[in-house]
């Protein structure tokens, strides 16, 4: 179907009352030139893996699936044994790259990854970390859900997905990122089968159908993720070739095909996946209970790794990354001697960085610090530089 005719399906049907205006139809140019079923993104699933994972939990099969998926780590390291069949079978097939990942651009993006790490911690830590706060269904999810309870542990394992995509092998052989997306695909299909059980999470749950974690909630993530970043990486003025984009964003559609969204709601191009954004992303966000609760605990966490940063300088550069509207539905107090340090100080430090200032600016330090002290706290707690292993959760929150 052609995007014109896609859209024009999606204007009728709103007019109609068939499509939701939450109703996420594809009208972009899609991953590998794959076209539109016609289905709206929020709602398909996973739903082979769903199955199978719900059979898993009802079965009682949770812990012997966490002990078999531990040591399972590295891209090649055999796949794990005694699994349920379905589950083995299953991995089996879904072990791989998508046929038409691109392993030159993949590499280009683990490198461009090396060479912008610490805008990347920077971003991904304090932006996309808190804007998931103010994203309701994902806020919601999470809250709810056991990693919830516990969000020292969660945002470490979290950290893990982006460690391990920001790894020079990431996609090869030696890496990890194939088995901790796979991980993280089972964890979701496990959630879809749990978390509609939970009646505190039943009476927040604004999805139509009441089931979590649907191919457009995992694009909405995306865009507050790499998009973010991207569109962040451009204001910033960072040196960027065309290139060194293009492979970014070809290592993000890798990552969310292997999370099990379909190539038709995957956008093929930058401009395409900003108009995606548009979309879905930006007027959703908002501000609800469970966000906030775990903004607190995330700010908390960078605050607690005690490198002598304030947490008004915290607050003030999560403000700066984000803007005024979402720093304020989370209450963020200013702190104006920090919010003068960044605004004149941030810019200097990322032109020196990129060779662009002869002279090491003021507070250079104070930055350095900032960016350790993100890392510290979402690598285990900030207790150790070993990623955290991702395992199955067996219950909701616990009330
Ligand atoms: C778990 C990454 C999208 C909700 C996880 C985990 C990772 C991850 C690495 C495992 C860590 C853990 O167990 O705590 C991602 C990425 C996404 C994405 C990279 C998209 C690009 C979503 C969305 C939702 C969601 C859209 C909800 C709307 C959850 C929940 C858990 C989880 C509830 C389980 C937490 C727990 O019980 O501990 N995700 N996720 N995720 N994710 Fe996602």
């Amino acid at each position: 179907m052609s995007n014109l005719h896609r859209r024009g399906v999606l204007t009728l049907g709103a007019a109609l009352g068939l499509v939701g205006v939450a109703d996420v139809l594809p009208a972009w140019s899609a991953v590998g030139g794959a076209t539109s079923s016609g289905t709206p993104a929020n709602w398909v699933w996973d739903p082979e893996i769903d199955q199978i994972m719900a059979n898993v939990f009802d079965n009682g099969q949770v812990a012997a699936v966490n002990t078999a998926i531990r040591p399972w780590v590295d891209n090649n390291d055999p796949l794990p044994t005694g699994l349920p069949a379905p589950l083995a079978t299953w991995l089996q097939n879904h072990n791989k790259l998508p046929a038409w990942a691109d392993m030159t651009k993949l590499k280009r993006a683990a490198d461009f990854n090396r060479r912008k790490d610490t805008y990347l911690f920077m971003l991904y830590g304090l932006g996309s970390g808190i804007m998931s706060t103010v994203i309701p269904r994902e806020a919601k999810s999470v809250y709810w859900s056991k990693g919830g309870a516990d969000m020292k542990d969660r945002a470490a394992k979290t950290f893990t997905f982006g460690y391990d995509l920001s790894q020079l092998a990431a996609f090869e052989p030696s890496g990890q990122f194939i088995v901790t997306a796979n991980k993280t695909r089972l964890v979701h299909a496990t959630v879809r089968h749990i978390l509609p059980t939970l009646p505190n999470w039943l009476a927040v749950a604004d999805e139509p159908n009441k089931i979590p974690i649907s191919n457009a909630d995992i694009l909405v993530t995306f865009h507050s993720l790499g998009t973010f970043v991207h569109s962040k990486l451009k204001e910033w003025k960072v040196p960027m070739s065309a290139a060194d984009e293009e492979a970014f964003l070809h290592s993000w559609q890798v990552a969310i095909s292997l999370l099990g969204v379909r190539d038709e709601y995957i956008p093929a191009t930058w401009n395409d996946a900003h108009a995606q954004a548009a979309q879905v992303l930006t007027p959703i966000l908002t501000h609800t209970f469970e966000g906030q609760e775990l903004a607190e605990v995330l700010l908390g966490l960078v605050s607690e790794v005690d490198l002598g940063l304030t947490r008004g300088f915290l607050n003030e550069f999560t403000r700066y990354v984000l803007g005024d509207q979402i720093a304020n539905w989370l209450s963020l107090p200013r702190d104006y001697i920090s919010a003068g340090i960044i605004k004149i100080g941030w810019p200097s430090y990322i032109a020196f960085r990129e060779g662009l200032l002869p002279l090491m600016p003021a507070n250079f330090y104070l930055f350095d610090q900032l960016i350790r002290a993100i890392a510290m706290a979402f690598l285990n707690g900030g207790t150790s530089t070993q990623t955290t292993p991702i395992e199955i959760p067996d219950m909701n929150r616990p009330t």
